[in-house]
């Protein structure tokens, strides 16, 4: 633990530069702060979500697609408003409808991804690096005007997607392959030492220098049945880079498009995983530990 927060924390307003379902996070220069949302807000999130992909089809062209891929500036004020509502309702209400499962759903899952990677990726540089300091107040942009931490988080210089519209901008393909390449790898090193993610959207990996990171742990699991739920899902997936977002910017490049997805199509099956697994060699019945799935 630092004796103090670093100072560009506190010298001046942290910006707002990105958020999820779970966390707002702003920023100073060279670190993060996130701020947890209440439950209150998350829920306010799911039920929105859960609107705006029954209406989808009636909205105009890709806005529902784009407010279900970011819960940005155009959803914002409507959940303040749905949030207003989910408050008058008693918590245990809520609890009882299918909103109430998908958050303990995401709460659970989300818990038990920062506990696996504070168990297995810590100090090895697929994710941020943390520090920690005495709680300290910072400024922040926006509601609530402040906020107490303990934590920061190394900054990021882009998202993956973010990263990967501008190369595809500026037509570095070779780029956009070569970051593609380090997102597998990526996900690979995870296996390696017992995790993998059932939530690996663009936004949540980050570019720092030559480097990529896991941003976002949330998602992560060791337990086998939900892997293979999540393998099963893969493999009836049609374009993998089209679920993943990478549509517009691969459109020129329908070769880059095709390698990247056959690598996916190859890596994504229980086949490809288990190989990289810990457990990998004395697995297949030769260990006491063999097909338990935890
Ligand atoms: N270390 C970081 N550097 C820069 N941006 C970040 C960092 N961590 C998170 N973000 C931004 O904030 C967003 C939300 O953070 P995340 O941890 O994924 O929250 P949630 O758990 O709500 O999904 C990310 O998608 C990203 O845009
Ligand atoms: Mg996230």
């Amino acid at each position: 633990m630092l004796p103090r927060a670093p100072e560009e924390l506190t010298n001046g307003k942290l910006r707002r530069i990105g958020e999820g379902i779970g966390r707002v996070v702003y920023a100073s220069e060279h670190w993060v702060v996130k701020r947890q949302r209440s439950p209150s807000a998350v829920l306010a999130l799911i039920l929105l979500w859960k609107f705006v992909r029954r209406i989808q089809a009636a909205l105009p062209g890709g806005l529902g697609a784009r407010l279900l891929r970011r819960p940005g500036k155009q959803i914002r004020f409507l959940r303040v408003l749905v949030q207003s509502v989910v408050s008058l309702v008693p918590r245990g209400l809520w609890m009882m409808t299918h909103a109430g499962e998908v958050w303990r759903l995401y709460t659970a899952k989300d818990s038990r991804g920062y506990e696996l990677a504070a168990e297995h990726l810590v100090g090895t540089g697929l994710i941020p690096a943390t520090i920690q300091f005495p709680t300290t107040t910072v400024r922040v942009g926006g509601w609530p005007g402040y906020l107490n931490v303990e934590e920061a988080t190394e900054r990021v210089s882009s998202t993956l997607d973010r990263h990967l519209e501008r190369c595809a901008r500026l037509e570095d393909f070779d780029a956009v392959e070569k970051w593609l390449m380090r997102f597998l790898d990526l996900r690979r090193s995870g296996w390696s030492r017992g995790v993998f993610s059932t939530d690996a959207h663009l936004k949540n990996y980050g570019v720092i220098g030559d480097r990529l990171v896991l941003l976002d742990p949330g998602g992560l699991t060791k337990n086998w049945d939900e892997i293979g739920d999540r393998l099963a899902w893969e493999s009836s997936v049609e374009a993998p880079h089209v679920q993943l977002g990478l549509g517009p910017i691969l459109a020129p490049r329908p070769d880059i498009a095709d390698r990247f997805d056959n690598r996916w199509r190859e890596l994504l099956t229980e086949e490809g995983v288990r190989r990289h697994w810990p457990s990998a060699t004395p697995h297949r019945g030769l260990s006491p530990s063999a097909g338990r799935s935890s």
